[in-house]
């Protein structure tokens, strides 16, 4: 089995038993299928070898410009989709922080990814890792994003892939994953139950399974964005010293807890190394109705007991989060909090990152600025603190809500009073 040199084994998020470089398991065999694990990097080596300013001199302009940090060799596959995920824009948010009296607001926008989504990060590592084991089929469950990169990054390398997801995901995410030729399987139910036969399906037919937190390598893609969010403000506020700046807060959405659980591996990943002092604060969002690592932080407990899901932002819409345990105790660690927001805060955080930060997000996107419109009205921010808010994916995927939330356009006759009439 091909191993990166960087990893020295994975160890069980739940019960911290280890398992060597070449564990062939997904999860810790002592739980089921909720054992998920941390891979375990070597960072003296990673530490003697690289710098802030060796990566920072990289000529990549993807999340591949971090493959000393990352748990596969170089993939290859220069110009191609896989290569290109990742090293999205880190926007400076003047007008939206000022109608929230923070100045140092910052947007990162993942929707600019190849297939739209944040998910892409995730998909590109574990694509990168199924053709390093040879694997013949790669299988996913997904609400619609994670399904479209696996799909997209699988078509960059002529990977056969087979996505499970939802009949009722919404339209545009169902086009990319026929469009980019993966076998797609619409199940009569809702994501969590797709999971468990995407699982079911994978042991039966021997497939490698991309399913979210499930394989390490999901958090491994994701935390490449903390290390952006890093590099990217440290360029843009021109700070000096061998290291890089941290926001003070970062705010990102939660459906399964895998993005959350990534980012806190990245800045985990950097403390480790010394390239940045502090953590930030990572603030989880989630909708009202699918709250199930909300409600667990508020009790101060790790268990999170299964909702039955509902909201407008398909995306987060989990009954029970997969990584949730993880998301949650990273929460915690960083001092940040969980934070719910309706599908109607939802709505009109997506109008506003339009109008006011040229962002257009899908509703789980945008549920990170409702977030932190949110977390402000419950003072979990200050004025002076440098605060990050992830867009998660691009409003082109679910036109549907974004024509909730933009209103119905004017249409006129041909002519010059028509136009009078419809400017008063
Ligand atoms: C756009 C978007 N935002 C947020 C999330 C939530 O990510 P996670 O399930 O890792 O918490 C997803 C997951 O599908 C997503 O597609
Ligand atoms: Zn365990």
């Amino acid at each position: 089995m091909t191993v990166s040199p960087n990893v020295l084994g994975y160890r069980c998020s739940l019960c911290g038993q280890d398992y060597a470089p070449d564990f062939s398991g997904y999860v810790c065999p002592l739980h089921g299928d909720s054992g998920n694990l941390d891979l375990v990097l070597d960072y003296a080596a990673i530490g003697a070898a690289n710098n802030p300013r060796s990566l920072a001199a990289a000529v990549e302009h993807s999340l591949w410009r971090y493959l000393p940090l990352l748990p596969v060799g170089d993939p290859g596959y220069v110009g191609t989709p896989l290569r290109a995920a990742g090293w999205t824009p880190l926007y400076r948010a003047e007008r939206l922080g000022a109608a929230l009296g923070l100045p140092h607001l910052w947007l990162k926008d993942d929707g600019r990814n190849p297939t739209a989504s944040f998910k892409d990060r995730a998909s590109a590592v574990v694509v990168a890792r199924a053709r390093e084991l040879g694997a013949g089929v790669v299988v996913t469950a997904s609400t619609g994003n994670a399904g479209a990169a696996l799909a997209g990054m699988a078509a960059a390398v002529g990977q056969p892939a087979v996505i499970f997801a939802p009949e009722t995901a919404p339209p545009a995410k169902v086009a990319q994953l026929l469009i980019f030729g993966a076998r797609v399987l619409l199940v009569r139910g809702n994501y969590d139950q797709a999971f468990d036969l995407s699982l079911a399906a994978a042991r039966a037919f021997g497939w490698y399974c991309r399913n979210t937190g499930y394989n390490a390598f999901t958090a491994e893609g994701k935390k490449t964005a903390a290390y952006e969010i890093c590099e990217q403000l440290t360029a843009a506020t021109g700070a000096g010293g061998a290291g890089w700046r941290v926001p003070e807060v970062v705010f990102v959405s939660v459906g399964d807890g895998n993005i959350l659980t990534g980012l806190y591996k990245g800045f985990m990943d950097l403390a480790a190394l010394g390239w940045i002092d502090r953590l930030p604060r990572l603030m989880g969002v989630q909708a009202e109705g699918s709250a199930a690592c909300a409600q667990a932080w508020a009790a101060g407990v790790d268990t999170i007991t299964p909702i039955a899901a509902h909201t407008l932002a398909d995306s987060i819409a989990v009954d029970l989060p997969r990584d949730g345990v993880r998301a949650v105790r990273a929460v915690r660690a960083t001092g940040g909090a969980f934070v719910t927001v309706s599908d109607d805060a939802i709505l009109a955080a997506l109008a506003a990152l339009g109008r006011d930060a040229a962002v257009f997000a899908e509703p789980a996107g945008a549920a990170a600025y409702a977030g932190l419109v949110q977390a402000g009205q419950q003072g979990l921010v200050r004025a002076n603190e440098t605060v990050v808010v992830v867009n998660t994916g691009s409003g082109l995927k679910d036109v549907k809500a974004a024509r909730q939330a933009a209103g119905q356009p004017v249409v006129i006759d041909l002519n010059l009073e028509a136009v009078r009439q419809a400017l008063v």
